[in-house]
């Protein structure tokens, strides 16, 4: 599997993000992880709206610096970060909540990743795009007005899901 950024850059409809968040259940307590954070949007909702901390990491230079200028804008630099960088590289222990708008491809390659590093009960909410071979929890249809999405919710637990080929 390649490590470039094999996703475009596709941001997520505003109207719906906190569709999109709101089944999380985030708290002050939750760290917040969205790979492949684009211009922050989905950091900065979470860190504003529900007191969450937010971590974004995101492969493109130039995204992830307008990414940093946003959480700069809005006063959030306490509670969100952006990491310029490769997901796949970087340690992901600390989230206790995750959010994706990759693709399947992508999602199933971070398979072998979630089952090493995310403990039991990290909430993982993906966009438009299933993480195959696992069930969803619950699947949630919103439309943004233009077209319809599906969330994908799932709860992470080891002994549930099938790990995919880089699984310890
Ligand atoms: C569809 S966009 C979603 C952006 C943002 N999460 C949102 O919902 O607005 C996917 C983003 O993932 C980034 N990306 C793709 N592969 C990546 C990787 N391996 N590491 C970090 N970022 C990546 C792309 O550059 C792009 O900005």
């Amino acid at each position: 599997m390649s490590r470039a950024p094999v996703v475009h850059y596709v941001p997520i409809p505003r109207n719906i993000i906190y569709k999109f968040l709101d089944p999380l259940n985030l708290s002050k307590k939750d760290v917040l992880w969205d790979l492949g954070c684009g211009d922050g949007r989905i950091l900065i909702a979470a860190a504003k709206h529900y007191g969450t901390r937010a971590v974004g990491v995101e492969i493109r230079r130039g995204l992830a610096r307008i990414a940093h200028r946003n959480i700069v804008k809005y006063s959030l630099t306490d509670r969100a970060e952006v990491i310029h960088g490769d997901f796949f590289r970087i340690r992901i222990t600390s989230a206790t909540a995750i959010t994706l708008y990759l693709s399947t491809r992508v999602n199933e390659a971070l398979k072998g990743k979630f089952c090493k590093e995310l403990r039991d009960g990290t909430r993982i909410a993906s966009l438009d795009f299933r993480i195959p071979g696992w069930e969803p929890n619950s699947i949630i249809k919103c439309n943004d007005g233009i077209r319809s999405h599906n969330i994908y919710l799932y709860v992470f637990k080891r002994s549930k899901y099938i790990c995919g080929e880089n699984a310890p």
